[in-house]
């Protein structure tokens, strides 16, 4: 279990706080699956909110009711938060949770100090009067009785990236274009035509861009973050003209892809966490593979110094190198192979 989550849960096994009352209502913003220590919520109805697409398909594989949003006319008897690395957001969903409890219900709190939990501990106590807080498993917990008015004027500010385009805190790369990104979307010309995707959207820069500078015949977005697609999806529909739009909200690297395509662009995600993860883009790279048509073509950006090159030449016959700048290499790659392991003979790279 994730370890602020073993947190959050301290102040009921210390009596700090009362257990959940059988046949409650409880929100869980930001949630994990609770392991065998969920066992407290066993008789309440906890409503589940997560808008990462990975973490929302683990919550119902381990049988809990989730929702990529949170529901907003119903009034929970207490709720529980797990703060993630985002300040803006982190202060948001304290916000949500105490507006979503009816007055004198339970808030609980808890996150890593690693990710300033002792901040935003500092922060919420200067909206209401904290009923209490403890440290344990390297985290912080806290809690306060759901207050009408506190809170009053918090809300997520909406960014402005690049002219025409909103992010938010929590989206990727929220307050200007990434330089990968735009790389990419300098590149982004008239040959780009047909049934065309965009994996890993995010706020919609590249879409945007597609929608702008090629011939799309129509425009997927394929994105695991809710807000970020819901955003891109906005934005878009004053650009999209008569082309059609439409959004998934998918995990590429674990659910079947819509398609075929013609053409893929995208600036896959490398990482989760703090660490670099190329298996991240290399999944990227085998999805889009399977989602192109045979004659179809990737056009894709990355951080000059991830090893995707093996992965390419698996999956398609021929990629190259396209331009470098400022750490990121610009890849073109045609005719996506089925599946891995077939002919590797055809790369022009390395
Ligand atoms: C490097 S960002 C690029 C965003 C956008 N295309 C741009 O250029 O600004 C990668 C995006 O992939 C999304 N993402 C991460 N993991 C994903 C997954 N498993 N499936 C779908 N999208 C994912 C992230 O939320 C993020 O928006």
């Amino acid at each position: 279990m994730d370890r602020s989550a073993k947190t959050l849960l301290v102040p009921f096994a210390t009596g700090d706080v009362a257990p959940p009352a059988a046949e409650s209502d409880w929100l869980f913003l930001n949630a994990v699956d609770l392991g065998a220590a969920g066992d407290l919520f066993e008789q309440v109805r906890l409503c589940c909110v997560q808008p990462s697409r990975p973490r929302f398909l683990a919550l119902e594989r381990a049988g809990h009711e989730v929702w990529p949003n949170a529901p907003v006319d119903e009034p929970f008897d207490g709720a529980l938060v797990l703060l993630g690395k985002h300040r803006r957001l982190n202060e948001a969903m304290i916000a949500k949770a105490n507006d979503a409890v009816r007055p004198g219900g339970l808030v609980i709190i808890a996150g890593d100090k690693a990710v300033g939990a002792a901040s935003a501990r500092k922060w919420a106590g200067g909206q209401v009067a904290l009923g209490g807080s403890l440290a344990k498993h390297h985290g912080i917990a806290f809690w306060f009785p759901a207050t009408e008015g506190a809170f009053a004027n918090v809300a997520l500010a909406q960014t402005e990236p690049a002219p025409g385009f909103a992010a938010a805190p929590g989206m990727f790369s929220p307050d200007k274009v990434d330089a990968g990104s735009a790389l990419l979307a300098e590149n982004i010309d008239g040959r780009i035509a047909g049934a065309v995707a965009d994996f890993g959207a995010g706020w919609g820069y590249l879409s945007g861009a597609v929608l702008a500078q090629a011939k799309p015949a129509s425009l997927d977005l394929i994105e695991a973050y809710r807000p970020a697609l819901d955003q891109a999806l906005a934005t878009l529909s004053s650009l999209r003209g008569e082309v059609p739009v439409t959004g998934h909200w998918l995990d590429v690297t674990t659910e079947p892809m819509p398609g075929p395509f013609d053409w893929v662009v995208m600036n896959p995600p490398f990482h989760t966490g703090r660490a670099s993860e190329p298996d991240l883009g290399r999944a990227f790279i085998a999805a889009a593979a399977r989602a192109l048509k045979p004659s179809g073509r990737l056009l894709m950006v990355a951080n000059r110094r991830l090893p995707y090159e093996k992965t390419l030449r698996d999956r398609f016959a021929s990629f190259e190198e396209r331009a470098v700048r400022d750490g990121f290499k610009l890849v073109e790659a045609s005719r996506p192979r089925r599946s891995k392991g077939q002919d590797a003979a055809a790369s022009a790279w390395g």
